[in-house]
């Protein structure tokens, strides 16, 4: 098949062009547009003809008709967006424009192009925000659980969510939605909770919990996500499942922030002295969990990647990784520093 990735030079996005090569696609695609966590440098070695990296914006409807034309793509797993909740609370407008209308720009080009002669599959990759927070003793989140974002990053995916069903619903778009928990592995941008502590600690610097720290998050590494994002597009252009059908992915690995925290001191042998905890994040939510048995019933997936194995390699990559973290602490990260913290 030939394959449309958005989104591939971030941190899930770069994992998914990988495995789509290992895969066997005959030609993949990747449209990014270079925002200040997409990173040429996370696809550093690719040397395959069959792989092809356009810069350009999924808002550019014109662009990404003529791609899909050109390469005549089959199908399509969408990730591009803006990914960081704190960003949304300081400033909602990129994620509107990504997450909805870059949506939006590309569920038209994908209907245009059909008008033209091309049918594609699209796997929309949302998150399990979308769902809202749970409370202590609460089920986890089913794919039936109601939809209820709570923070202006989750109200951006729940819409894009809503898009993407409105178009399978009226235009009959062969379209499925993937919602899943927390990813961590090598190429996160250090925004994020794991590369953020990882890497402030190998340098002695504050590690900055938020409230209490005892926020509940459900982790998997991002090779089982990138897996069931897959099995998906399988499941799908198989018609093995129908179109709309959401499918739920968690790591079975709850953890609060604090002792998410203390994982990476050990790893470090870092001192716990260095946890600082600061003011929390507005509309903080108290904890994601996922419940994953649709996706093992109908796409026999389940992750595979133990905490304790997924944690080491991924601190042991930031170690060894130097020339990447020097490359993604620019201006724009120090920056964001600066401001959050
Ligand atoms: P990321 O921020 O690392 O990567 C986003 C990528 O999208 C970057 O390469 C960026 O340059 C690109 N991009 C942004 N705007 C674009 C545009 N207009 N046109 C083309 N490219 C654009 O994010 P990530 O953590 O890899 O997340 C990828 C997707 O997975 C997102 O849709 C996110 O909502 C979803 N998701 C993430 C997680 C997680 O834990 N990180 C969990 C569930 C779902
Ligand atoms: O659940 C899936 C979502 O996970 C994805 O959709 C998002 O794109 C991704 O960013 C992530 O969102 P979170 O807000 O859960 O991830 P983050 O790494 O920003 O924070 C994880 C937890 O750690 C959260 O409870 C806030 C807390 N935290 C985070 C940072 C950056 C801190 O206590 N201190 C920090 O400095």
């Amino acid at each position: 098949m030939r394959i449309l990735i958005t989104g591939g030079c971030g941190f899930i996005g770069s994992h998914v062009v990988k495995e789509a090569l290992n895969r066997n696609f005959e030609r993949v695609v990747n449209l990014d547009s270079l925002t200040y966590s997409g990173n040429p440098k996370n696809l550093h070695g690719i040397n395959d003809s069959k792989y092809h990296f356009i810069h350009g914006s999924i808002n550019d409807g014109g662009l990404v008709e003529s791609v899909i034309l050109e390469e005549r793509i089959e199908c399509v797993i969408h990730l591009a967006a803006e990914s960081h909740v704190d960003r949304s609370i300081r400033s909602v407008k990129p994620f509107v424009e990504t997450n909805i209308d870059g949506t939006r720009s590309l569920l038209e080009a994908i209907l245009s192009s059909r008008d033209n002669g091309i049918s594609t599959d699209l796997i929309h990759v949302s998150t399990d925000e979308v769902y809202g927070s749970l409370g202590a003793g609460e089920r986890p989140f089913s794919e039936d659980s109601s939809i209820s974002p709570r923070n202006p990053y989750a109200a951006t995916k729940a819409a894009s969510d809503m898009l993407v069903e409105a178009f399978v619903n009226t235009h009959k778009l062969s379209a499925s939605i993937t919602r899943c928990s927390n990813n961590y592995g090598p190429n996160q941008f250090p925004e994020k909770l794991i590369p953020l502590m990882t890497l402030n600690a190998m340098d002695g610097k504050k590690l900055p919990i938020y409230g209490d720290g005892q926020q509940v998050r459900d982790w998997i590494h991002v090779s089982d996500h990138v897996a069931g994002i897959f099995s998906t597009l399988d499941a799908l252009s198989r018609k093995q499942i129908d179109p709309g059908e959401v499918f739920n992915f968690g790591g079975d690995c709850e953890m609060t922030n604090l002792e998410m925290v203390g994982e990476i001191l050990l790893q470090l042998d870092a001192s716990e002295d260095l946890i600082e905890f600061v003011p929390d994040r507005p509309g903080h939510d108290k904890r994601y969990a996922i419940d994953y048995s649709k996706a093992s019933k109908l796409l026999d997936w389940k992750p595979v990647v133990s905490f304790q194995r997924g944690l080491k390699e991924t601190v042991d990559w930031y170690k060894n990784n130097s020339d990447w973290v020097k490359s993604v602490r620019t201006g724009e990260y120090k920056n964001w520093i600066n401001e959050q913290y």
